[in-house]
């Protein structure tokens, strides 16, 4: 039997969990809106056509931010056809996915929607076929009190206040060649600068997302990011990044160690965005907005694509995931927590049915998909100061990566209420007997041990193991392989 030690301390410390890590995304694709979110006339939606069913997932998913309406979407989006009287609206082609956009969903319902499900917008511009002047109309509309021609309009649409959205994306993947209105990094990054500038004019309060690459994969990552910052840095928040892992090719050991490239690409971004913050003698440093994240079984979507003409919400990308996808996305939100000191925001692609731990049949239920689990405890219980842990132990091969840990770890500590969570992941086929040596956090109690264990291909959602107990200081918990574990500590009140 393998064997691991790891050592949890206060004095490790990371930074805070921000509640901005567990982020979703709703997108103008396929049934994530209309279907998913908005279906007027299903038995569970209101007057609006919100979804309630779907509301309550979206509460007990645990999401604190939700990025709108795109994606490539809005590459292409002209958001003023979305407010006003549903009947004005016009029909669009949508090229992004080839799709006809009816208007019927827009900011306003996605703003009430917002606040029905108890998260914060962060909401993205349109930098593809679009430009600074679209961006000041759209953000005098969300932000600005009253008294100018968008401000005005939104109060005739009913809503006197205004939304006061902070968080913003300059565009979206434009280093792409597949995105409307793709640009060089030089185009873009000036554009991305002068947006961002005129932006902080109208609200000095917000912060804003410059795009950085699509994927790590890209063959100007980096370049890019470097090239982008030096014209945004100064005005910009966040540099984005996104990454999807595909497990289709069946490489089960790949797969499992994904989060071994999300770490990497982290580490990458953060060099780049220092770098040139070096070079401009900035002493403010950029933080990491990975605004699009998930394991995406890639190859259907261009099946999904071929078999059809322009229509209405089509079913794209409606993956069914596994209990091995949801190790990941747990090994995933580990990562990101272990970065909680240089990323700030995070959003995992997509809320409902695109790519999604929650999914609707049309006029029908809605359900959670095995990804939703380690999504929901990782957001309940990874609450205060992230601790760095070094869980050593074995090691074993991967196609993809080469050798990679097997164990993945991490723990937050909840100071007030004394809480102690440890995210602990077996990426290996063999179980791992592990000693979380806690001597640091005396008169600890371990009261619960969740499991979700890949190893068992008919259980999806989480399963309750016997507790460990602590002796000495000393608790040891056999991680079976593949699997996701969450071991709660509480300490005496
Ligand atoms: O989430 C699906 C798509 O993946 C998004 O629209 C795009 O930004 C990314 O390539």
């Amino acid at each position: 039997m393998d064997t691991a030690r790891v050592v949890i301390d206060p004095a490790f410390r990371i930074g805070e969990a921000d509640r901005r890590l567990f982020g979703s995304f709703v997108e103008h694709m396929g049934r994530c809106v209309y279907g998913g979110v908005f279906e007027p006339g299903h038995p569970a939606a209101d007057r609006l056509g919100l979804r309630g069913d779907v509301l309550e997932l979206t509460r007990e998913l645990g999401v604190s931010v939700v990025r709108y309406p795109g994606g490539n979407f809005v590459s292409g989006y002209r958001w003023e056809d979305g407010v006003g009287p549903v009947g004005d609206r016009p029909r669009r082609l949508d090229l992004a996915w080839k799709t006809v956009e009816t208007n019927a969903f827009g900011l306003d319902e996605f703003m009430v929607w917002a606040r029905e499900a108890g998260v914060e917008p962060m909401l993205a511009v349109n930098l593809g076929t679009r430009g600074v002047q679209d961006a000041l109309d759209l953000l005098e509309y969300t932000n600005h009190p009253g008294g100018s021609y968008f401000s005005d309009a939104r109060r005739q649409h009913g809503v006197e206040q205004p939304y006061g959205v902070r968080l913003w994306c300059l565009g979206n993947e434009l280093d792409g060649p597949w995105q409307v209105g793709h640009k060089t990094a030089e185009e873009y990054g000036r554009l991305a600068a002068e947006t961002a500038r005129a932006m902080k004019m109208i609200d000095p309060g917000v912060s804003l997302v410059a795009c950085g690459s699509s994927n790590r994969g890209m063959p100007t990552f980096a370049a890019w990011e470097a090239t982008v910052l030096e014209h945004a840095y100064e005005h910009v928040d966040y540099i984005s990044a996104h990454t999807y892992y595909d497990p289709s090719d069946g490489d089960r050991a790949s797969i499992l160690a994904s989060a071994v490239d999300m770490d990497a690409f982290i580490d990458e971004v953060v060099a780049t965005a220092d770098h040139v913050g070096a070079r401009l003698r900035q002493r403010r440093r950029l933080k990491i907005s990975f605004d699009e994240w998930n394991v995406w079984y890639q190859s259907r979507l261009q099946h999904d694509l071929d078999r059809r003409g322009w229509v209405e919400a089509p079913a794209l990308i409606e993956d069914d995931y596994t209990a091995t996808d949801a190790v990941v996305v747990g090994d995933l939100l580990v990562t990101l927590l272990r970065h909680a000191d240089r990323v700030g925001v995070a959003c995992q692609a997509q809320l409902v049915n695109v790519i999604a731990p929650i999914r609707t049949e049309n006029g029908g239920r809605a359900w959670r998909q095995s990804i939703f689990h380690p999504f929901a405890l990782t957001a309940r219980h990874a609450r205060g100061t992230v601790l760095r842990t070094e869980p050593g132990g074995p090691s074993h091969d991967t196609k993809r990566y080469g050798s990679v840990a097997s164990l993945s770890t991490v723990a937050v500590h909840d100071e007030e209420d004394g809480a102690l969570s440890v995210f602990a992941v077996n990426r290996g086929e063999s179980p791992v007997t592990t000693e979380l040596d806690l001597r640091g956090f005396p008169g600890l109690a371990a009261v619960e041990h969740l499991a979700i264990d890949a190893g068992d291909a008919t259980d999806v959602t989480p399963r309750r193991l016997d507790p460990p107990r602590l002796d000495g200081g000393r608790a040891t918990v056999r991680l079976a392989g593949p699997s996701w574990n969450l071991i709660r500590f509480q300490a005496p009140r």
